[in-house]
């Protein structure tokens, strides 16, 4: 059976990596975050102090990073790995996601986890959300996708994914982080977060998530089933 990418991009906490996590497992494919490695990087530069104005700083602390995925057979997902350590929960915190864009605007980060994404990506067969996917990283992906969701929503619904891991963040302090983090990643320099010209777009505001899926689900497989 023919192997497709399937580009999933999109505004902060619309409900990318959910979507994402289940159109890859309905369809036997590989589920891998991009967000998590920014985020993985960004705990790094955080855990080490680096200089984000400091291009040699920045050059050194990636080539000292290695990031993984490794599948948790007890919750069946896939965990972000931070040179061999386990750093799945300590990247969702708040102190990450306040750094988390401007790290990701650096050139020398851009071209590290692009290249490593493009790795990962060589055999096909995998769902991969981010905000660059469908327009750098795989410009050529099969299926785009491209979320977005009423503010609000985004807000709360992140708000219960923070709960579910026993963090209590006010609604303000998420809406702020979203805002802000969205506001850079569209406005940056390099690889900013636009809707690629061919991707679908799809607006989970009012959807649940099964609805969704499937519509991620029905494209990827009319798209698998041509010849
Ligand atoms: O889960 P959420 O949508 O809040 O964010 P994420 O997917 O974990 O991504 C965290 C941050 O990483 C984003 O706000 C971007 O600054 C950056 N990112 C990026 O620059 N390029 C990507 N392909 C994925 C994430």
């Amino acid at each position: 059976m023919k192997h497709i990418i399937i580009a999933i991009d999109g505004y902060s906490a619309c409900g990318k990596s959910t979507t994402a996590k289940a159109v890859a497992s309905k369809l036997g494919y590989t589920y891998i975050d991009s967000g998590a490695m920014y985020r993985a990087v960004t705990l790094y530069f955080l855990q080490h102090y680096v200089s984000l104005d400091n291009p040699l700083e920045v050059k050194k602390a990636l080539a000292d990073i290695t990031i993984t995925f490794k599948h948790n057979p007890e919750t069946g997902n896939s965990e972000t790995y931070l040179n061999h350590l386990n750093v799945e929960r300590e990247i969702r915190k708040m102190y990450v996601s306040e750094q988390v864009s401007p790290v990701s605007a650096l050139h020398d980060v851009r071209i590290a986890m692009v290249g490593l994404q493009q790795k990962m990506g060589k055999k096909k067969g995998i769902v991969m959300d981010g905000r660059d996917i469908g327009t750098f990283v795989f410009p050529d992906a099969e299926l785009k996708i491209f979320m977005l969701a009423d503010m609000s929503l985004r807000a709360y619904r992140r708000q219960l994914e923070l709960l579910e891991s026993n963090q209590m963040v006010p609604l303000a302090e998420i809406e702020e982080n979203i805002r802000k983090r969205d506001a850079m990643d569209t406005s940056r320099k390099e690889n900013p977060l636009i809707q690629a010209e061919t991707a679908h777009v799809l607006d989970t505001t009012h959807l649940m998530i099964e609805e969704q899926v499937d519509y991620v689900v029905r494209l990827a497989t009319s798209i698998i089933a041509q010849p």
